[in-house]
């Protein structure tokens, strides 16, 4: 963990993840810690600030999460964001109340104080409510700074013991200033030198690389993908020719997706891909297989059976590095606490208990977009950057049921005419991740006189910065009309085409 961290204290807020963003963006390296973390998963001598943010829970409900006491021990300066401010607030004694009208969206916040937090903010700034509950009665020694247009208490402070506490919420946009209050709370209240940024983080990871590996060599997984592309050449980097890249071929890509991959690798980037092909091994234990779960199950474990088989033809491997990204991170509950498994999709589908190879995982902190800002500063060509995200499960989950020869052909097809109208419209670039899904379904056409019975693709397209959230992409009518027809007259077996128009969430971005 960086010696400069801010942790970001989650009570279920549908912005917790943005409050790491914001502070990230300020060059300062964040974590989230699940309400109910254990301090002894914590180094609190690294954490110079907390934030806890909102959360949909009520302090009086008796299930609702509580605050985990130990922080205040700490002497770290405190800002709780709505949920975690009234969490504070009765804390000390003060009495949060149930207020009869909620404040939601946007209101105007009067200044009372002078506050640290609100350096260098207007006297009436524009912020984001969303509560229902509301300060009733301040504790003993705390301030109220500022105060809504309705007369709701909307910031209130403990100078001696540096706690600050806001009922709106300075992370989203809407706030008008809220990135300048952020900036306040992690540079002049919590002291907090910036250095959380690319070539620290570079230097830093190829240092504790060469630390943790010494003269062992590592099995570096290959997908094409930006995560694997940035971890292997941080790995070369670190470690030279120690660090063996492998790319396994399941069977499961896109078209012509294992020798375009290859060829990219070996003529822009220095680092001799070994591709194996195993799509035999992998197609037939996922044979008449239709579940989501047990397709990503078998996968995952058959990356890795095959992972340790091929590293005997390279003398001793004691490491697997992979493109671990912090979102997994944060959903596996790598902090203790309550946090659950929420996806078992990470990286190559979910490991086994039981590995012989030991996991390094350099881009684990990051989210998606940072991956890609290293990924620059690392000279990847932007063309590897750009990549729209691919799955490690690769079409297994975009084939909807079981997966056969023939669907899979249909649906490589579908997709790279899809692809290639979207690079040859320029759309690609605007588009955060873009694919076909295979409907296991038929449905009845008319081609010419004859009646067809054929399956039906949908196209799926969205926007997004980390996958975590993301919008559906609207693309075009006459740009779609093209993928239509061109989809349906090109590939034999589809008959219909059809659009997904769901946001994450309630969708994800896959459909299995
Ligand atoms: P979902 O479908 O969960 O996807 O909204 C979010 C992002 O993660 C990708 N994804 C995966 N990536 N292995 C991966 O490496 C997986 O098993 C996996 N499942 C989903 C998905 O393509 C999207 O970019």
């Amino acid at each position: 963990m960086n010696n400069n961290t801010i942790a970001i204290i989650d009570y279920g807020s549908q912005y917790t993840q943005l409050i790491a963003r914001r502070v990230r963006e300020l060059n300062i390296y964040s974590i989230i810690l699940p309400y109910d973390f254990q301090e002894s998963h914590v180094d609190f001598s690294s954490i110079k600030g907390i934030i806890l943010s909102g959360g949909p829970s009520s302090v009086y409900d008796k299930s609702s999460p509580k605050l985990n006491k130990s922080i205040l021990s700490y002497n770290i300066p405190i800002l709780g964001v709505c949920y975690g401010l009234q969490l504070l607030i009765e804390n000390f004694s003060g009495i949060v109340k149930n207020g009869s009208i909620g404040e939601y969206g946007p209101s105007e916040i009067s200044l009372k104080e002078k506050s640290k937090l609100f350096t260098n903010v207007s006297s009436k700034t524009n912020v984001w409510m969303s509560h229902g509950d509301k300060i009733q009665d301040m504790p003993n020694d705390w301030i109220i700074t500022s105060k809504s247009e309705n007369n709701v208490i909307s910031s209130v402070e403990n100078k001696n013991l540096n706690i600050y506490g806001v009922q709106f919420h300075p992370e989203v946009v809407h706030t008008q200033e809220g990135t300048k209050m952020i900036k306040n709370f992690v540079l002049d209240i919590c002291k907090i030198i910036p250095d959380w940024n690319s070539e620290n983080f570079i230097k830093n990871t190829i240092s504790e690389i060469r630390d943790t590996v010494k003269d062992s060599k590592v099995l570096c997984a290959l997908s094409g993908g930006v995560d694997s592309t940035v971890v292997s050449t941080i790995m070369k980097k670190a470690i030279g020719d120690n660090a063996i890249c492998v790319f396994i071929d399941h069977g499961l890509l896109r078209k012509n997706e294992a020798q375009e991959v290859v060829e990219m690798f070996n003529k822009s980037l220095d680092l001799d891909i070994n591709l194996y092909d195993r799509s035999e091994v992998f197609l037939s234990k996922l044979k008449q297989v239709k579940d989501p779960e047990e397709k990503r199950r078998i996968i995952g474990l058959l990356f890795i059976e095959e992972f340790q088989k091929i590293t005997s033809n390279y003398g001793k491997i004691d490491f697997l590095a992979q493109g671990t990204l912090y979102p997994d991170i944060i959903e596996s509950g790598g902090y203790g606490g309550s946090a659950k498994t929420i996806k078992s999709h990470h990286n190559v589908g979910g490991l086994p208990e039981k590995m012989e190879l030991k996991l390094i995982e350099p881009v684990k902190e990051l989210f998606k977009d940072e991956v890609r800002k290293i990924g620059n500063d690392l000279d990847i060509p932007p063309k590897f950057i750009k990549r729209h995200p691919f799955p490690g499960p690769g079409l297994a989950i975009r084939i909807m049921g079981e997966i056969t020869q023939e669907r899979l052909l249909i649906l490589r097809e579908s997709d790279a005419i899809f692809m290639e109208i979207l690079k040859e419209t320029g759309e690609y670039d605007n588009i955060w991740q873009a694919f076909c899904v295979l409907l296991p379904i038929r449905t009845v056409g008319v081609m010419g006189d004859n009646r067809t019975y054929d399956y039906v693709i949908c196209l799926r397209m969205v926007t997004s910065l980390d996958g975590m959230t993301a919008d559906w992409y609207s693309l075009p009518d006459d740009i779609l009309k093209i993928c239509s027809s061109r989809i349906v007259n090109e590939v034999n077996g589809v008959n219909r085409v059809v659009l997904d128009i769901t946001s994450k969430p309630p969708g994800t971005i896959e459909w299995e």
